[in-house]
């Protein structure tokens, strides 16, 4: 393919060498889990995002159950998930015991809405999962005001930002996942739970080292989840290049309107005052199938998301409540289709893109 969906390799050709004797440095300390790498990047990530804590964990989907747990979601609540989003989102929430309820999303942001998350509120809900879908920050702070505790997955959405606020940092507590094809990638699996509360940060903390504070006492049943040293030296590294590949990211999109790609697909609708990250740039097209096989053609790469939305997902049928009509993420999950975006997509590449979907 000459033009890849994602570009992972190039933006880090600059920081080999960087990234090499960071590792080194690491394996000379023989020091691989919870050490002052760790201590240093959760400083670093709570500095750049503006919140009091974040804690390194093994992954997006450990970071969700264990923000779930620590919220307090116990086995036979409700919890209020979309699902047009990755199918981590609504599995964490079940593996600690909780009844995904599906929600529906608005058909140009591709995010949940106060509307859609209140129509899906039962008297057992005791959390909602908002997801910042492909990069866009979803109206997380609207969302709080039902009264019931958010959980920001963020995941896709790291260096985005709303009004003066970034992704990550608007709900009551907020998951990220450093899986290496994420905004931030690391060079294996991470992620991180982040809040500004003191006790959800302690629980968390806890959570994440089998539900001890001490190491000594095991208060709770939790979880072995960490980031370990050499994921979170290598992410040291790459944290202050993020708001500047967001910005190629942005570019990218910007060159994708300038070439004219409005004219042939639905374009994601951006509300005023949000800043995306675009960890993908997902257009919508009655025929999206026509359209991949087009762009495959002239060796540019692109797919479709979530075909099967999370509440027809053979797991999630027998699990999840019935129920409500979703018919804007069916919509969605018939015609979406991800097209190229990196930090290093220039307007030449854009161009190609948008040519052979005019093409086609
Ligand atoms: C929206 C969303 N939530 C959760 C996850 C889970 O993250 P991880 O793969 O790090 O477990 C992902 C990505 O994989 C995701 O895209």
């Amino acid at each position: 393919m000459t033009i890849p969906l994602f570009d992972t390799a190039a933006p880090l050709e600059t920081l080999r060498e960087t990234i090499l004797e960071r590792i080194a440095t690491v394996v000379r300390s023989g020091r691989f889990v919870l050490g002052p790498e760790v201590g240093a990047f959760e400083s670093e990530l709570a500095a750049y995002l503006g919140v009091r804590h974040a804690i390194g964990v093994g992954n997006g989907t450990d970071a969700l159950a264990i923000a779930a747990r620590a919220l307090g979601v116990r086995p036979g609540d409700d919890v209020v998930v979309p699902s047009f989003t990755f199918y981590a989102t609504a599995e964490a929430m079940a593996s600690v015991g909780a009844r995904p309820v599906f929600c529906d999303v608005d058909p140009g942001t591709r995010n949940v809405t106060v509307e859609t998350v209140r129509a899906a509120l039962t008297p057992r809900t005791t959390a909602v999962v908002v997801v910042d879908l492909f990069g866009l920050p979803a109206p997380v702070r609207e969302i709080r005001e039902l009264g019931v505790p958010v959980i920001e997955d963020a995941a896709q959405a790291l260096g985005a930002s709303q009004g003066e606020r970034r992704a990550g940092t608007l709900g009551d507590i907020a998951t990220l996942s450093f899986y290496p094809s994420k905004n931030l990638g690391a060079f294996g699996d991470g992620g991180a739970v982040v809040t500004d509360d003191e006790q959800l940060a302690e629980r968390v903390r806890a959570l994440r080292f089998h539900g001890s504070r001490d190491k000594q006492s095991f208060e709770l049943v939790g979880y072995n989840s960490r980031l370990d040293e050499l994921q979170a030296a290598i992410l040291r590294v790459l944290l202050p290049e993020l708001d500047g590949w967001c910005d190629g990211r942005r570019a990218a999109a910007a060159a994708y309107a300038a070439a004219g790609l409005g004219g042939h697909v639905g374009l994601p609708a951006v509300p005023e005052g949000t800043s995306p990250a675009w960890h993908l740039y997902v257009v919508t097209h009655p025929e999206p199938d026509r359209l991949l096989t087009a762009l495959h053609e002239h060796g540019i790469q692109a797919r479709s998301y979530y075909r099967t939305p999370l509440h027809r997902q053979p797991a999630m049928v027998a699990l999840a409540a019935g129920g409500g009509e979703l018919p804007a993420t069916e919509r969605l999950a018939a015609t979406n289709l991800a097209l190229p975006i990196s930090p290093v997509l220039g307007a030449e590449q854009a161009a190609e893109v948008v040519a052979a979907i005019a093409a086609a």
